[in-house]
């Protein structure tokens, strides 16, 4: 038998694999493919204070190794979620994290305040790193300083852990990290989509409405893990690795890089059982290696 359990500090979960926001609805989207309480746990869609349409279509756009998504945070807002979905998702016995949006600074202090109330929410994500909401794919999470004021701002009101989402989009991913650790995030999780456009030849026009959108899949996994090793070498949070997850080798990679748990996005959409399997994976690989604990492994790569 391996211990698959991991220990984040403010949050202890059973095993390392978290569903990514954004490619997992609000969970309930999940229940007839299998047991929940499987997970480590799930982050759902961002929310936004109130409801949110999103971008125009064409919103989705395959390529050879991934995906182009350019959603814009479409959602149902906080106050449907706490109403009619978190009463829904309290009985799981599996760590249920929030991604928290925001249109402004002071939006992501009134999300995670309004989110703090009710019972059920094991930690806030931040997600100041979408590339389809604002011009250019600009996000705060290019900035040291927006990231900071941002989750300080949301730590004045809140008790939540928080978990800030960066940015790939970004020249020196560490500055912000450190900034995020500075501010009192108490984990980081990396990375977010890869700012990325598809052409359509015949109409000759962008084949997302919103022209720019943001690559995720199997195509992000070596950058992502390039930032994951990039950050865990400098900070002492801990830091979930995301990008390119499919299967249990991959997320192997990650937590040899340091990460402490994963988050699996694109695949979920691939084969919905796709998490699952990446735990079963992880188990038997521990097996064969003859490996007690997973948490052993985390940051054992010899460089
Ligand atoms: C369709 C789609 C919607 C997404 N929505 C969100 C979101 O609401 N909030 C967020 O922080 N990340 C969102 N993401 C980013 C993912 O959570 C993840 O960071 C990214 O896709 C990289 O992981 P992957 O390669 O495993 O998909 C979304 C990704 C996709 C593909």
């Amino acid at each position: 038998m391996v211990e698959l359990s991991v220990d984040l500090g403010f949050l202890k979960l059973k095993n390392p694999v978290i569903a990514a926001s954004g490619t997992f609805g609000y969970g309930l989207e999940f229940r007839p493919f299998y047991d929940l309480n499987l997970l480590g746990g799930f982050v759902v869609k961002g929310l936004y204070f109130n409801p949110r349409e999103g971008n125009n279509p064409p919103r989705l756009v395959e390529t050879s190794s991934g995906l182009i998504n350019s959603i814009g945070l479409q959602g149902i807002g906080v106050e449907a979620f706490c109403r009619d979905v978190l009463p829904e998702l309290t009985n799981l016995r599996v760590a249920i994290i929030v991604n928290v949006c925001g249109q402004d600074e002071d939006e992501y202090a009134r999300v995670a305040e309004y989110l703090s109330q009710p019972k059920g929410i094991a930690a806030l994500e931040l997600n100041i790193s979408c590339p389809n909401v604002r011009e250019e794919g600009r996000c705060p999470a290019q900035n040291p300083e927006s990231t900071y004021r941002i989750i300080e701002k949301v730590k004045k009101v809140s008790s939540l852990p928080v978990i800030t989402k960066l940015s790939p989009n970004v020249t020196d991913i560490t500055e912000v990290a450190l900034a995020a650790e500075q501010a009192g995030s108490q984990a980081l999780s990396l990375i977010n989509t890869l700012l990325a456009m598809a052409v359509d030849l015949e109409t000759r026009k962008p084949r997302l409405g919103n022209v720019l959108g943001g690559l995720s899949g199997p195509a992000i996994k070596p950058v992502a893990l390039r930032m994951v090793f990039q950050v865990c070498r400098l900070v002492k949070i801990p830091v979930i690795g995301i990008g390119g997850i499919f299967t249990a080798e991959d997320a192997m990679e990650f937590m040899m890089a340091g990460a402490s748990a994963v988050q699996v996005g694109t695949a979920n959409f691939v084969d919905p059982d796709a998490c699952p399997k990446i735990i079963k994976g992880i188990e038997s690989w521990a097996e064969k290696h003859n490996i007690k604990k997973i948490s052993e492994i985390i940051g054992c790569l010899e460089v």
